[in-house]
């Protein structure tokens, strides 16, 4: 597996994200079988694991490091903390005890006593970023984590954070179907050296091509309330599949490879992390590493879309409704 640099992180160059394994997409496998995943990415040459202290209340996070125990020094771990304001207290010291106290959790839970790369799950706009940045550098100055990012921040967040302490890398959703990064963020990480780690970057599973109008989705499966899934942008958004299925038949690769290679090819400081319950489908995410276009192919793909309207999106105010849904 190819590698990739985040601000100096080396990991491979796709990684594997592993939300799915306890939330998100139903059913969630069991145990065995999640570690058994996650062994068989790390046997294909994925270093490069995402958790989140939210994911199924902190229940990601320990399987993730119990799964990761064994290989410990041979991979880098990417967890996130969410963070609400103090209201009795908002000062900074009150801020680091209790991001301490988040960083201390999520470590017990992953059962090491680092984390290489540990980001803000989304930026709070009532807490400075100043302030998160400069609680990040105390932790990486005590050796409890090796480096820093955020999700969904914007530009001037990004910029801000970075001035007090570099940014190892940037969390956000990009894919084909989800381009609007490409705008400030993605040049400001390139500017500034941070990596740039897309979530979602098969649109939720929608670049595979394998998605049916008529599927219904049920439970706490996100795609309820992911509108892109909804029949009719389903239907809509075939466009963007027959041009992805064109390179896939001229690549001998996969609708799912194609999608990954084209961000792959974009920037090299791009690592996407796509996630999967499916060995098969793990392989073939992971494959897509291989899948090497052209200069002239991917001006052709960048031409192409630019015309192609995509209809449907996936917002945290639609994944809120979902907890409310039976
Ligand atoms: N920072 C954030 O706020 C945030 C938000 C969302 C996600 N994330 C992180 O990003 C990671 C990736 O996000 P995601 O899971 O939404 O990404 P994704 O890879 O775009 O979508 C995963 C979905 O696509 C399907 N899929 C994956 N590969 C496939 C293939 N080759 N063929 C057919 N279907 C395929 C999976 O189904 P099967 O399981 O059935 O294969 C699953 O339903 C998460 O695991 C999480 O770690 C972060």
């Amino acid at each position: 597996m190819k590698k990739r640099k985040l601000n100096g992180l080396e990991v491979s160059a796709i990684g594997y994200g592993c939300m799915g394994l306890s939330q998100g997409y139903i059913p969630t496998p069991g145990k065995e079988e999640a570690t058994r995943l996650i062994h068989q990415a790390f046997d294909l040459g994925c270093t490069f694991y995402d958790t989140a202290a939210r994911y199924a209340m902190g229940a990601n996070e320990e399987l993730v490091g119990a799964a990761l125990k064994p290989i410990r020094n041979k991979v880098v771990i990417a967890s996130k903390f969410f963070i609400e304001k103090n209201n009795e207290d908002s000062s900074r010291d009150r801020l680091l005890q209790d991001l301490r106290t988040n960083l201390e959790h999520s470590l017990k839970r992953l059962g090491t006593d680092h984390i290489e790369l540990y980001y803000q799950h989304r930026v709070n706009k009532d807490i400075p970023v100043e302030d998160v940045a400069y609680c990040m550098g105390e932790f990486i100055r005590e050796g409890k984590i090796r480096g820093w990012g955020q999700s969904q921040a914007t530009a001037d967040e990004i910029r801000r954070a970075h001035t007090v302490t570099p940014l190892t890398a940037i969390q956000s959703e990009y894919s084909m179907m989800a381009r609007a990064f490409e705008e400030d963020v993605i040049p400001v990480c390139e500017e500034l050296g941070i990596g740039f780690v897309p979530f979602s970057p098969l649109a939720n599973g929608f670049l595979s091509g394998t998605v049916n109008a008529d599927t219904q989705y049920t439970g706490q499966d996100a795609r309820r309330v992911i509108t892109r899934f909804n029949k009719d942008n389903i239907i809509a958004n075939q466009p963007l599949l027959d041009l992805i299925n064109q390179f896939a038949a001229a690549k001998n690769a996969t609708a799912a490879q194609i999608s990954l290679a084209w961000m792959l090819h974009k920037k090299d400081f791009i690592v996407p992390i796509p996630g999967s319950r499916n060995p098969d489908r793990i392989k073939e995410n992971l494959g897509a590493a291989d899948v090497e276009l052209t200069d002239i192919e991917y001006s052709r793909i960048e031409d192409a879309l630019g015309k192609i309207a995509i209809h449907g999106n996936r917002t945290d105010e639609d994944l809120a409704k979902l907890r409310e849904l039976k």
